[in-house]
């Protein structure tokens, strides 16, 4: 079996139920069920027997060892973190505990246990760590897209916890030899993304009748990949990286901001019309940048392609009509997790934004 961390989240969740269409190896899911942790997005596996859910933190040493000993995984996938960088310029202190503090409890308790497996086994462990492209930092407009080579320039406090933990798992490789894998991927979006990111957001709000808020001018570039690619590119390092190397995953489809609203604008507006027959793109209003918002991503995934075979499946066209498509038969799920919690976030976020 596997051990998932975070896989109450949007790619985690996606994830595991992707796995099950694939695989009927087990999976031990640890999710700490933070605000972006959702049971309901893998209800549909509620009384599955190759399912174990364990509500838990990547921190918690104690349990970690427990669970390591129990189930005997061959191989760790790590999603578990903080993954907002709004909400990392609000308040980083969980990403800090989250993304640095308990990747490294999670190595520590990791290495324990590979350390006591036998020669075997400890050749075909695994320990994949899910990663960002922002740990590059951002681009010109002129610059190549980032190979893994690039160096590390991270810019919130977010990426740069991502980069610091990024640099543990590295770490842990050369000087304890544990069997480690990293992906840094571009932009996902699909079914389940909590609606603090762009593009759920502008679905919620544009059916909801709200302000559609475009940061700066909103011509950053950012790289999009549809999730369940991200997982078919998980699964394929997973299976056949090589130990110790990183791997960029990335949709090759780099999209200013604007375009990707005006796009979900023009989907809403064939799929469910507004009342009054205008456009959602009347919704739209430009506020306040984010302070240190990085200009532009873009992912060259040709390392991936050329050594293990992975090409996204979907196209952005393809892709992003299901996502729209989603949202507007899930009303229940977006009802459910517009929380106190979240309303709260909304207007800390956004009021007073100029
Ligand atoms: P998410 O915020 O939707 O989900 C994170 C999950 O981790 C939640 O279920 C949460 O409960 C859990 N979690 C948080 N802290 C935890 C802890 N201490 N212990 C155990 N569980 C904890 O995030 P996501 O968008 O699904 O991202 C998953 C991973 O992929 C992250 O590591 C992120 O950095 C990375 N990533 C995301 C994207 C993207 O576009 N969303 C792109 C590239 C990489
Ligand atoms: O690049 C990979 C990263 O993509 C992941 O590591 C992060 O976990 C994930 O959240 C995402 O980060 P971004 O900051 O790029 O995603 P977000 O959806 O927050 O914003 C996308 C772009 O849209 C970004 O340029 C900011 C802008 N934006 C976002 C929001 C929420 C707006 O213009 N208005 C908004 O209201």
């Amino acid at each position: 079996m596997i051990l998932v961390t975070g896989s109450a989240g949007f790619i985690g969740a996606n994830f595991v139920l992707d796995w099950f269409l694939q695989h009927d190896e087990a999976v031990v899911s640890l999710d700490k069920l933070t605000y972006a942790g959702n049971l309901e997005n893998l209800a549909s596996l509620k009384d599955d027997p190759r399912h174990v859910l364990v509500q838990g933190d990547i921190g918690d040493s104690a349990l970690l060892n427990k669970l390591l000993a129990l189930h005997r995984p061959r191989a760790i996938v790590n999603f578990a973190a903080e993954s907002h960088v709004d909400r990392s310029i609000h308040g980083p202190e969980d990403f800090i505990q989250t993304n640095i503090v308990g990747t490294f409890h999670l190595l520590e308790a990791v290495r324990a246990y590979w350390g006591g497996l036998t020669a075997q086994e400890k050749t075909d462990f695994r320990f994949l760590h899910v990663s960002t492209d922002e740990v590059y930092g951002s681009l010109s407009p002129s610059d190549p897209a980032f190979t893994e080579e690039h160096s590390y320039q991270p810019n919130s406090p977010y990426s740069a916890s991502k980069a610091a933990s990024d640099h543990l798992v590295r770490a842990y490789h050369h000087t304890y030899g544990l069997p480690v894998l990293t992906t840094n991927c571009s932009n996902n979006y699909g079914p389940y993304h909590f609606p603090e990111k762009l593009i759920p957001l502008l679905i919620v709000n544009s059916l909801a009748g709200k302000n559609l808020p475009v940061y700066g001018d909103g011509q950053q570039i950012r790289d999009w990949l549809y999730v369940t690619d991200h997982c078919a590119a998980i699964r394929c390092v997973l299976q056949k990286g090589r130990a110790g190397e990183t791997y960029n995953i990335g949709g090759w489809n780099e999209k200013a901001n604007l375009e990707i609203v005006h796009t979900v604008c023009a989907l809403l507006d064939e799929f469910r019309p507004r009342d009054d027959g205008l456009s959602y793109k009347s919704q739209i209003v430009f506020v306040a940048d984010r302070p240190g918002h990085d200009r532009r991503y873009a992912i060259d995934a040709s390392k991936i392609a050329r050594e293990l075979g992975w090409k996204p499946a979907e196209t952005f066209d393809s892709g992003i009509r299901k996502t729209v498509q989603w949202y507007l038969d899930n009303q229940g799920w977006v009802s459910n997790v517009q929380s106190g919690n979240y309303r709260q976030w909304v207007e800390k976020n956004y009021t007073g934004r100029s």
